[in-house]
């Protein structure tokens, strides 16, 4: 395929709001609130804000210029810029990473639906044992997570088959402003609820004394998990960027934009919790154990206000991952349909199947099929581990490395074209964190993960 002949986004916006659609997902919303708790509220925003200019907004700029210069899926990129060397591998093994999260991260996303349907049917109220209770029993079952895989699937395909423009541009212009407004909604009422005030000062009360190395650490995995950096998601996106798209502006709007979700998902998290005394607590069980009961003790005096809260959270959680599940699914589609020379309905068919099988066994992993384990962890929670703490990292390591030594310093300048006199000063900046700041931080986190450092 020629680079004329090649999709691209119709307008900046439509730009901005797909990447961020990528950007803002399940990272977002159940753990930043969490991190944000767990390191000290303000202080931990502080060093991730920091994180997140200093070693996001570069590490996304390079995935532009590679996606956007080479116009082709991620492996194509990675290849034709490496010229025979052994670059080209970073390419494919970002294309299967890609697929090894899009399975998993559908099986989160159809939780997701079980819960806007159970809202919907009023079904979430009782104990708080009922709550630990009816989320084991769901995520055990043999056929609910396994249908609702599918359906999130279905719905990330139809999506996809509809092309860069009609597809993924249309679908994120009018689930991005959903988002957000639901959003805006949930966080509202959840700062109105008497007591909530103190969830905003657990969250913005900077507390240095817990800033050690960890902190600094978890905020660095954080930004990297969030802004979707290190598997050629942003790269294939980039591809369909236009010569005009600058690359820096569009990746600090996109940093800015996930922060802010980020930041918001606390202010819903946090007040609703301290409002009616619970303890937030981490990870699924935070999502899906302690906020239904949160939502029906704060709206106890009006249960129909708590179903509709509870509905818009939901909700929002599902829009914030087919945003996201539609990139991924992107980047293997991209890649089937160009390097095996197939239809794009075709190859998105193929991953639509392949990620269904792959995502309902490790669904499946949690309850029926619960030998399949990997050391101590289900099939699940390896995936997970594995994608997101080695392969995102190893992938993000090698991409700097890669543009910031590789690459001649000419072809990565001409990114720069469209800043004008602030074109050399902020080129060397982005260089230096690219050559150095990025690698280096990537390589502790990854050591200190291992207990090496
Ligand atoms: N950024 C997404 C989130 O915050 C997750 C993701 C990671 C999406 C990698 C695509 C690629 O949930």
């Amino acid at each position: 395929m020629t680079q004329l002949e090649r999709a691209s986004f119709g307008s900046k916006l439509g730009v901005i709001l797909a990447t961020a659609g990528s950007a803002v997902g399940l990272g977002n919303v159940w753990r930043f609130p969490y991190m944000a708790g767990e390191y000290g509220g303000a202080a931990f925003i502080v060093i991730y804000v920091g994180c997140v200019l200093l070693f996001g907004i570069p590490c996304m700029v390079s995935e532009f210029i590679i996606g956007r210069h080479a116009a082709s899926n991620t492996a194509r990129a990675y290849r034709s810029l490496a010229g025979g060397t052994p670059w080209a591998a970073i390419g494919y093994f970002g294309v299967f990473t890609g697929l090894l999260i899009t399975s998993y991260y559908a099986v989160v996303a159809g939780w997701c639906l079980q819960y806007i349907a159970a809202s919907l049917l009023g079904q979430l109220h009782g104990s708080p044992e009922f709550f630990a209770e009816y989320f084991a029993t769901f995520e055990k079952d043999p056929f609910k997570p396994v249908f609702w895989t599918v359906a999130i699937f279905l719905i990330t395909h139809y999506v996809i088959i509809h092309g860069v423009r009609g597809g993924i541009e249309k679908a994120s212009k009018l689930l991005m402003p959903a988002l957000f407004v639901l959003l805006l909604i949930v966080v509202v009422s959840a700062c109105l609820l008497p007591g909530a005030f103190e969830g905003v000062k657990f969250l913005f009360k900077p507390d240095f004394s817990k800033v050690g190395g960890d902190v600094f650490l978890g905020a660095l995995g954080q930004s990297f998990y969030s802004l979707s950096i290190g598997m050629g998601c942003l790269c294939t996106y980039a591809s369909y960027f236009s010569r005009q798209t600058n690359l820096m502006k569009s990746a600090v709007q996109i940093g800015v934009l996930d922060t802010s979700v980020a930041i918001l998902a606390g202010l819903m998290i946090f007040p609703a919790a301290f409002s009616v005394g619970i303890n937030p607590d981490s990870g699924p069980s935070l999502v899906f154990i302690t906020l239904p009961n949160v939502f029906q003790q704060a709206f106890a005096s009006l249960p129909v206000v708590g179903y509709v809260v509870g509905f818009a959270f939901y909700a929002l959680l599902a829009l914030a991952a087919i945003t996201s599940l539609i990139s991924l699914h992107e980047v293997t589609t991209a890649f089937i349909h160009e390097e095996m020379h197939t239809t794009r309905k075709r190859a998105a068919w193929t991953v639509t199947i392949l990620c269904s099988v792959i995502g309902a066994v490790c669904s499946l992993s949690l309850g029926k099929l619960d030998f399949l384990k990997i050391g101590d962890r289900s099939l699940f929670d390896f995936f997970d581990f594995i994608t997101g703490q080695v392969m995102l990292p190893v992938g993000g390591f090698f991409t700097c490395l890669f543009v910031g030594w590789y690459l001649p310093h000419k072809m990565v300048r001409d990114e720069f074209s469209n800043w004008g006199t602030l074109r050399g000063k902020l080129f060397h900046t982005y260089l230096f964190c690219i050559k150095f700041v990025c690698p280096i931080c990537i390589l502790m986190i990854f050591l200190h993960q291992f207990g090496w450092i």
